[in-house]
This record gives structure tokens, C-alpha cells and sequence, in this order.
């Protein structure tokens, strides 16, 4: 087969060193010029899956994305609506403000912040530059998605290394899973089960990792918990680790994409080859750096989900429905049936509520809405489980 001309020559010599062979470079050429957040997934296109079980009625309370009902703080809007009426202008700006923002608040310099509109496109990316036929990549069961399918178009093994007993990642499982890995994944908090894995259990994660091996911790939820330690300081002390963070989940900005990569300006790089940067939404860079500038907004808004969400746990106790206690906007809630019959049940009551995991079949994911969605939510799961 002809190698397609859109592969540079030290690109395909990178790609062989890596374990790539000529067979795998036509897909590196769709892949280069797609850029790594077209053909994987998000929590957008799993939320689709849905429209398989049925479509979602206009009035349905959505529960099934991990969306905050809240949307972007008052300030984010402010500065968001500013920011369209110059909207004529490219706004580079807006992105440099975002980085030094970042950089202030979590304590580093501005080199080790990437930004990205949202944190599906680094995620993707860590793969693809990280893992390859002989480094697999490492991540816990059950866990978020979408790593493992960036993995499998590019031909690269996962290796799904269950949680423990208390859902928290396993370290010495996911250390020792193969030596040659080049990826180890950490949700934290998880994506599903909302749980959280301990400072030292990440840290030895980080201690002992094989060689050569990254580790990508996926904070997208760590604002909803004060029990989960931001792994911020091995960042700092310059380990092999990227940070993910976005603000499409307590921000409230899924729609308007803001998030960042976060790590060693070298790992950094590595993160730049794969279909260039481009220009950041302006409106998602405003927003984040005024939600960034809110200080009282993570505490606030984790307090509310906190309550919404206990709430919930104290009346499913009470009706003898199963769930596994989170501390994040989500919560695995036991159906008693497998997860698509579930989502089909809860959908006729108008609530679409999100899926299911194989290692915990009968689950059905649920996003944290308002107090009036989970009073909804509430009623309909009330008839289903009862039907
Ligand atoms: C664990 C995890 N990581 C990353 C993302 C990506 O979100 P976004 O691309 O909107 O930042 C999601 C979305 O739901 C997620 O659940």
C-alpha cells in the first residue's frame, strides 16, 4: 500500500519507532487531518446512545450527561456577552488570559498550561501520543470511555484493571498491569461511580508507574468533592503526569468549551503534534476566566450538588433502592434490570437517565439536576421500580 503523502517523513519514522507499521500510517493520515476530537467519544455522543432506546422528548429532564442544570455563573455570562460583540476579531487575547488565569490559581507557570476547548480533545490526544501497539493503556473498570476507544483506532491495547471494593482506583494493580505501558488512566473522581481515589493511592501510582509511562489524571469532576486531592503538586515537581480539567462540569460551560491539558511543557508538546491547536472559542475562554475569578463558586456550587444529591441517597435509602454512594454530580442507581431496559423504562415518564457500565450491568448512571429535575426523577423512578 502506498503511504498517503500527508505523512511527513520524520512523522512516520516517529510512528515506527512506536511500534506503528505501514498498515496503521493510512489511518494516522485520516486521523492527522480529522484532528483527535472528531471520530471518539464524549459524554455528548454516548448521551446519544439514548436516541437507540427512544427519542427524548423536548420536556424530558435530562440526567443522562453529566450536564450542570446551573450553566455558567452570572460573571461567566457577563464577560461571555462582552466578548461577543467583539466577536469580528480573532481574540488571541482571551486564550492568553485563560493561561495566565490557570497558571495563577493552580500555582505554576504559564508554560504548563495547555488550553483546549474542552477536555475531550487532550484526552484524546494523550492517547494517541502516548500509547501505541506495544505501550498499552491502563485504565479502571468500570471508567469512563473514551480513552480506551482513542486506544482502539489507533491499534493500541486497554487493559481494564477493576476498582476496588470502595470503587477507588486499584494502584498496584494498575502499576504492575503490564510493564511496557504507556498510559495509565486516573479518573479521579470516577466517571461512573463518582468515587474517589485517595491521595497516596495516586501518588503511588506516580511512584511507581513504569518507565516512559504517563499518567493522565482526568479531574473533571474534582470540584464537586473536597475528599479528592487535585494532583496539582506532581505537576510541580515536574513527574510524568498531564492534569485534565474542564469547565463543562461545575462551570456549567459544556457548551461553550473551555478546559486545559496541564503538565510538563515537554509532555505539552507531544500533546501539539496531533492535528494542531487552532484558535480557542473566545466566548469559552471569557467564561472560564471569569468562573476561575468567582471565588466563592466551586464551594458554592459543590454544596449545592452535595445537598441535591444527599437528599436523593437519604430517600433511596428510606425506599430500599440500591446505588453506590458518590461524591461527585452523578450516581450509579441499582434498576434492578439491565441498564438499556432501565433508560426505556425511566424514558416514558419523560426523565432520561444516563447508561449502564458491563461490569455493573444493572446500574443506570444519573446526573445531579435541580431540586425540581430529581423530584421528577424521583416520581418516575418511584413507578418503575414499583411496575
Ligand atoms: C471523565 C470525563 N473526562 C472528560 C470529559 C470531557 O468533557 P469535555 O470535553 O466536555 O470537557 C468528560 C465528559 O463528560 C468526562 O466525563
Amino acid at each position: 500500500m502506498r503511504e498517503p503523502f500527508t505523512l511527513r517523513a520524520d512523522r512516520r519514522a516517529e510512528l515506527r519507532d512506536r511500534g506503528f507499521n505501514r498498515r496503521d500510517f493510512a489511518r494516522w493520515a485520516a486521523l492527522l487531518t480529522a484532528g483527535p476530537s472528531l471520530p471518539f467519544y464524549n459524554e455528548a455522543a454516548l448521551a446519544q446512545d439514548i436516541r437507540a432506546i427512544g427519542t427524548i422528548p423536548a420536556d424530558a429532564v435530562k440526567l443522562n450527561a453529566n450536564e450542570n442544570p446551573m450553566g455558567p455563573c452570572p460573571a461567566a455570562i457577563e464577560s461571555i456577552t462582552a466578548v461577543v460583540r467583539r466577536g469580528g476579531r480573532y481574540l488571541f487575547d482571551q486564550t492568553y488570559a485563560f493561561i495566565d488565569t490557570m497558571a495563577e490559581v493552580e500555582g505554576l507557570p504559564a508554560s504548563h498550561i495547555l488550553p483546549f476547548p474542552g477536555s475531550s480533545d487532550p484526552l484524546h490526544r494523550a492517547v494517541l501520543a502516548f500509547t501505541s501497539p506495544t505501550r498499552p493503556l491502563i485504565t479502571a473498570n468500570p471508567g469512563y470511555e473514551a480513552p480506551a476507544s482513542a486506544a482502539r483506532f489507533i491499534g493500541a491495547k486497554t487493559i481494564q484493571v477493576p476498582l476496588r471494593k470502595d470503587y477507588s482506583h486499584d494502584p498496584k494493580a494498575m502499576v504492575e498491569a503490564d510493564p511496557n505501558a504507556g498510559v495509565i488512566y486516573v479518573c479521579n473522581p470516577n466517571n461512573p461511580t463518582g468515587t474517589v481515589t485517595r491521595k497516596e493511592d495516586v501518588d503511588y501510582i506516580i511512584a511507581n508507574k513504569p518507565k516512559g509511562c504517563v499518567v493522565l489524571i482526568d479531574e473533571a469532576y474534582i470540584h464537586f468533592t473536597t475528599a479528592a486531592t487535585p494532583a496539582i503538586d506532581h505537576v510541580a515537581a515536574e513527574k510524568d503526569v498531564i492534569i485534565l480539567r474542564t469547565f463543562s462540569k461545575l462551570y456549567g460551560m459544556a457548551g461553550l468549551r473551555a478546559g486545559a491539558a496541564i503538565g510538563r511543557p515537554d509532555l505539552l508538546e507531544k500533546l501539539r503534534n496531533y492535528g494542531g491547536l487552532g484558535i480557542m472559542p473566545a466566548t469559552g475562554m471569557a467564561g472560564a476566566v471569569a468562573s476561575l475569578k468567582d471565588k466563592g463558586l466551586v464551594a458554592d456550587r459543590r454544596k449545592v450538588v452535595a445537598d441535591i444529591r444527599e437528599d436523593l441517597c437519604a430517600w433511596m435509602q428510606k425506599k430500599g433502592i440500591g446505588f453506590i454512594p458518590s461524591e461527585a454530580n452523578m450516581i450509579l442507581v441499582d434498576g434492578k434490570r439491565p441498564g438499556r431496559q432501565m433508560s426505556r423504562d425511566m424514558i416514558a415518564y419523560k426523565v432520561a437517565v444516563g447508561r449502564a457500565w458491563s461490569a455493573l450491568p444493572n446500574h443506570v448512571r444519573v446526573t445531579i439536576g435541580t431540586r425540581d429535575e430529581m423530584a421528577r426523577f424521583r416520581t418516575a423512578l418511584e413507578r418503575v421500580m414499583e411496575a
